[in-house]
């Protein structure tokens, strides 16, 4: 793997220019671009939400939306800048009307993804909503039941600490949900700032 922030950035640089091509799926007909990530090539910490909207589908970026801007405020609130972490989605096309991705589009998908894990190596991945949790967890196990709760899980040939977050489009949809997420994300800072825990194995 890349032994620096240069070689990691570029490694990963040349993984976001096959991705802009990719017509692995029915997605490549509908979007404007390929959502591939954006931020920290050589961050600790790995966000993954679901797919891109409208906004993200046409400046190409992830999580520049109304989400986007309330993932952003609650991450400084605990003193995590947007920039210090790489923000990813489980699908990079916009599904069409923002319609949930479908299982065989998860799937085919899910190699952009382990590229990205694979290079960046980042320690914690904060998993944003139920799409992402499930497929990372490999478990079935919804959102409520599982936010807030880190586990490490093995991605590709590494051990992360997985941290499953509430959707901020769930959020922004109810103030009890914002709550909850406000205070996964305080524990999110404090397992951040202690490198050596370990977490929870199932
Ligand atoms: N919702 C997501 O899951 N990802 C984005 O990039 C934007 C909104």
């Amino acid at each position: 793997m890349a032994t620096n922030p240069a070689e990691r950035r570029e490694s990963l640089v040349s993984v976001f220019r096959e991705a802009q091509s990719c017509t692995k799926c029915s997605l490549s007909d509908s979007r404007t671009q390929v959502v591939f990530g954006s931020g920290n090539a050589d961050a600790d910490l790995l966000f993954v939400g679901e797919a891109p909207g409208a906004e993200e589908d046409r400046l190409g970026v992830p999580f520049v939306g109304r989400s986007g801007n309330l993932l952003t405020t609650m991450l400084a609130e605990v003193g995590i800048a947007r920039e210090d972490v790489f923000i990813a989605n489980t699908l990079k096309c916009r599904p069409p009307d923002n319609r949930d991705p479908l299982p065989s589009e998860i799937e085919t998908c899910r190699p952009w993804l382990a590229e990205q894990i694979r290079l960046i190596e980042p320690r914690v991945v904060a998993t944003l909503g139920n799409f992402a949790t499930k497929l990372l967890r490999e478990d079935p196990a919804g959102i409520t039941k599982v936010h807030g709760v880190p586990v490490e899980r093995r991605l590709g040939d590494r051990t992360v600490t997985l941290f499953p977050l509430f959707h901020p489009a769930a959020a922004l949809r109810s103030t009890s949900v914002a709550d909850l997420m406000r205070r996964d994300i305080a524990a999110l800072a404090r397992l951040l700032d202690r490198p050596e825990d370990p977490g929870v194995v199932e």
